[in-house]
Parts: structure tokens; C-alpha cells; sequence
């Protein structure tokens, strides 16, 4: 997938993207990166591949540093933040893109201390980091998005529910961002193949994956979807602050 944003048109910019040390994050980083931004690559506990992507940054010309914060945890948040800040300067996009729950051990409200409740405080705390006229992109899918209208696999769902209840909480902002000069773009795919949680979903769901790639007639793999996310970062923001990435037939919009 060739990156959809312009050589240099992000030069001089601030770019974090939360969980950006593997998968889709990742290569929106890289996307990010190419275009000039000084990107900050954070990662929960994969300190060397988040390492590795900022090398590979690095070696094509870019700027990047590697921050590990775990989003649960309001203090390692918090000096995020102003490591990005000291290192950086004021951050002009914030990719909410790290997300989880289908991990195990990890507590039964794990879903939504991560999915919602992390995501605000993120929110909250990045607002006296941003920079003027600063965009933030929430990352979510499909099955998440509709889940009020559509069900989905019951090994998604209380992620798909944590993830739609952040993003209420998040949109309940608007107002407050608005009056703050914050742009926010929310960008829902379907699954996407060649990810962990696709991977997850098929083994618990066997053809689940073939299945939803004849209904939806193709599904996006990582860098197409990274593209998706990279673009929102920069294209004009959609009247209901959601860009769809590919096909949402099957999902019944909300009445
Ligand atoms: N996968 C799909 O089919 C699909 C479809 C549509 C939309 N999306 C959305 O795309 C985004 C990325 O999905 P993905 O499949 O690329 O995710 P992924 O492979 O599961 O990667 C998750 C990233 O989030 C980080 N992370 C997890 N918990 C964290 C925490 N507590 N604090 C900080 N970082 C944390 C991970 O860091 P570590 O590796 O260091 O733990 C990792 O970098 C998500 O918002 C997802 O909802 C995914």
C-alpha cells in the first residue's frame, strides 16, 4: 500500500499513535513518519519491536522515539505526555489506536478500563499537550461501531462493547473539544485481515473470516486499513465525525 499522505506535508508536526508497536499502529507510524512527522512510537510491553519501528523511522530518514506506557495506568500516561512534550513539542495528531480485552488474566473489566476509561483519560490528558488545531483519530471496527444494532462473535463482544462505550465517551467530548480547537475523526473497519484478533476470532470461529470476506465482497489487510487511519489524520473531517473503511452493508445503522 503506498502511504497516502504527501511527502514533507507533515513536516514540523507531532504525531503519537497509542499501540503503534505492532499491527496497524504501527504502520500508521511509519505513514505518519514519511510524511515528515516526528512521531512518537508507544508500546504497553514490546519495548524492542516498538524500538525496531523507530529504527526503521530512523534509517529511512525520520523521527521517532519510542515511549512504553501502559494506557491503564494514569501515571505512565501522564509522564508520556510529557516525555513527548520535552522530547518533541506539542503534538498536533493523536492516533487513539492501542486497544485489547481478548488478552487472559488480565481482569474482567480489563475491556473497559482499557477501551473506555483509558481512552478518556488519554484524551484528558493530552488536551494541555496539544498543539493549535491539533486532531484526534479514535480507532475502532465495525463490530464494535454497530454492536448496539448488529451483533457480533461472543468472544468479541464485551471488546466490541468497551470499545463503542469509549467511543461515546469520547464523542460526549465534542463540545469541549470543539471549544478547545480539536478536531476528532473516528475510523471504523471491518476486520482486517493478518491481525492478531482476527486471527483469535477465526480459531474460536473456524471460516468466520471467509465468511465476512464474501459478504463485505473484500476485506482491508493492515497497511490498506494504516492508510485509512493516516488519511484521517489529515483529510477534512466527516459531518458526523466518522469515516467508514470499507464495506457496511451488513450492519444495520442505528434507528
Ligand atoms: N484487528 C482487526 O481486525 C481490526 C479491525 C478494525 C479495527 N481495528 C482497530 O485497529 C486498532 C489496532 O488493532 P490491531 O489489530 O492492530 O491491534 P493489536 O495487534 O492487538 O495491537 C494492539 C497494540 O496496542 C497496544 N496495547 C495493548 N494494550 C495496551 C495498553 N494497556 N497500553 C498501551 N498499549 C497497549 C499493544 O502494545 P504491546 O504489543 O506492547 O502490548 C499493541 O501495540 C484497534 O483500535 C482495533 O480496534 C482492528
Amino acid at each position: 500500500m503506498t502511504n497516502p499522505l504527501a511527502p514533507g506535508s507533515l513536516a514540523g508536526r507531532v504525531a503519537l499513535v497509542t499501540g503503534s508497536s505492532r499491527g496497524i499502529g504501527a504502520d500508521t507510524a511509519r505513514y505518519l513518519a514519511e510524511a515528515g512527522a516526528a512521531v512518537v512510537v508507544n508500546y504497553r510491553s514490546k519495548a524492542p519491536r516498538a524500538e525496531k519501528i523507530v529504527t526503521e523511522i530512523e534509517s529511512a530518514g525520520g523521527r521517532a522515539i519510542a515511549v512504553g506506557a501502559d494506557l491503564t495506568d494514569a501515571a505512565s500516561v501522564a509522564s508520556m505526555f510529557e516525555r513527548t512534550v520535552a522530547e518533541l513539542g506539542p503534538i498536533d495528531v493523536l492516533v487513539l489506536n492501542a486497544s485489547g480485552g481478548m488478552e487472559s488474566n488480565m481482569g474482567e473489566d480489563y475491556a473497559m478500563r482499557l477501551n473506555r476509561d483509558a481512552q478518556l483519560n488519554v484524551v484528558e490528558g493530552a488536551l494541555p499537550h496539544l498543539a493549535d488545531g491539533a486532531r484526534i483519530v479514535f480507532v475502532t471496527s465495525h463490530q464494535a461501531h454497530f454492536i448496539r444494532t448488529t451483533p457480533t462473535m461472543p468472544e468479541y463482544e464485551p471488546v466490541a462493547l468497551s470499545k463503542r462505550a469509549g467511543e461515546d465517551a469520547l464523542r460526549a467530548k465534542l463540545p469541549e473539544l470543539e471549544a478547545a480547537g480539536v478536531e476528532f475523526v473516528v475510523v471504523s473497519g471491518d476486520m482486517i485481515e493478518g491481525t492478531i484478533t482476527a486471527t483469535l476470532l477465526e480459531r474460536a470461529n473456524p471460516g468466520a473470516i471467509a465468511a465476512r470476506k464474501e459478504d463485505a465482497g473484500r476485506l482491508y489487510n493492515v497497511s490498506e486499513f494504516a492508510a485509512e487511519v493516516a488519511a484521517a489524520t489529515v483529510d477534512p473531517v466527516p459531518a458526523d465525525h466518522t469515516r467508514y473503511v470499507g464495506d457496511t452493508s451488513g450492519f444495520a445503522p442505528e434507528g
